[in-house]
């Protein structure tokens, strides 16, 4: 039965919320958080005090500039910078402003989902750093980048701001996996990590108490309603954050406070809540060393250099292929 209303279904995001919605316990997929009002949710979680991940990321950056750009340049030789999911180009722009003081030879060529992201970092770039080189590409990671498999010139790809850590291992084995196969012997992957820390300060940072974080969490149920006619109440949830020091796994719900029952007009579907069950929204991976040495061997990488921040709360890894 529900197979078979399952391939009724048109898009993926239909499928994935009538699977995740269906399923015991429930889940949503976090890469359904970034519609418009999300993506700016986002813009101001990144502005928030607890949120130190982006001040972390972008202080390392700022000190280690000179020598990531030099590893990133090797001796002058052209490249590619390439970027997966740029956003508004912030910590990446103290890149860019470094690779032109040191004359470096690079075209940067920021990949997106959303048109609209990349057409404002084209913007800011143009006005801030008119030498730049920009050639923005929209689609998704994979397809854009097996379209540049046949550029000439060296690649460099970055990856910041602990994204990878939205991904299980496993999922983060194969999307490492995947970048490998598109690389040559020369080109460099350039990752953010997040690090285990103490875990009060992980669990303040996706717990802020003006609740942007929780106004995050709940745009997944606003643009369901939204986009699959749904009559979700958000305040009848509460955003949950827990973490698992061992694992290192911040994992988010939200948790119907009342037992409730909602329905999803365009996909026919009726789901029933009890009380205090919980909808899986999202995972934050922490990471110490070895667990991304780990990752990095499994994907048929080699790590390079590994920079940290002042405050040691964050690393950046250069890595290789094997
Ligand atoms: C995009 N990603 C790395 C963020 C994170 O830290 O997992 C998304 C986020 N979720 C809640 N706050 C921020």
């Amino acid at each position: 039965m529900q197979q078979h209303t399952i391939s009724k279904l048109k898009t993926a995001f239909e499928k994935d919320v009538y699977k995740g919605l269906t399923d015991y316990p429930k889940h949503l997929s976090s890469k359904y958080f970034y519609d418009k009002a999300g993506d700016q949710l986002f813009q101001d979680i990144m502005e928030m005090p607890e949120y130190y991940l982006t001040r972390c990321e972008f202080r390392l950056l700022e000190t280690n500039a000179r020598d990531i750009c030099r590893k990133f340049s090797q001796q002058g030789k052209p490249f590619n910078l390439i970027e997966l999911g740029a956003g508004d180009g912030k910590k990446t722009k103290i890149l860019l402003k470094e690779l032109l003081q040191q004359q470096a030879d690079f075209q940067y060529l920021p990949i997106d989902i959303s048109g609209n992201v990349l057409g404002q970092l084209q913007t800011s770039v143009r006005n801030e750093l008119p030498d730049v080189d920009i050639q923005p590409m929209e689609g998704t990671y994979f397809d854009v980048l097996e379209k540049l498999q046949d550029v000439k010139n060296r690649k460099v790809i970055l990856f910041l701001g602990s994204n990878i850590g939205n991904l299980l291992h496993t999922r983060a084995i194969d999307f490492l996996k995947g970048i490998r196969k598109l690389m040559g012997p020369e080109d460099l992957l350039f990752i953010g990590f997040d690090q285990k820390k103490d875990p009060q300060t992980i669990l303040d940072a996706y717990n802020d108490p003006t609740g942007i974080t929780e106004a995050f969490n709940k745009n997944i149920l606003v643009r369901i309603n939204r986009e699959l006619d749904g009559n979700f109440e958000p305040d009848n949830f509460k955003h949950w954050e827990s973490y698992d020091p061992e694992t290192g796994t911040a994992r988010s719900f939200l948790v119907s406070k009342i037992e409730q029952s909602v329905y999803l007009g365009k996909i026919d579907l009726r789901i029933t809540f009890d009380a205090w069950e919980s909808i899986h929204t999202e995972i934050s991976q922490k990471y110490d060393h070895r667990t991304v040495e780990w990752l990095a061997d499994e994907a048929g990488l080699m790590t390079g250099q590994v920079f940290e921040d002042p405050e040691g709360c964050y690393k950046n890894y250069i890595f290789r292929k094997k």
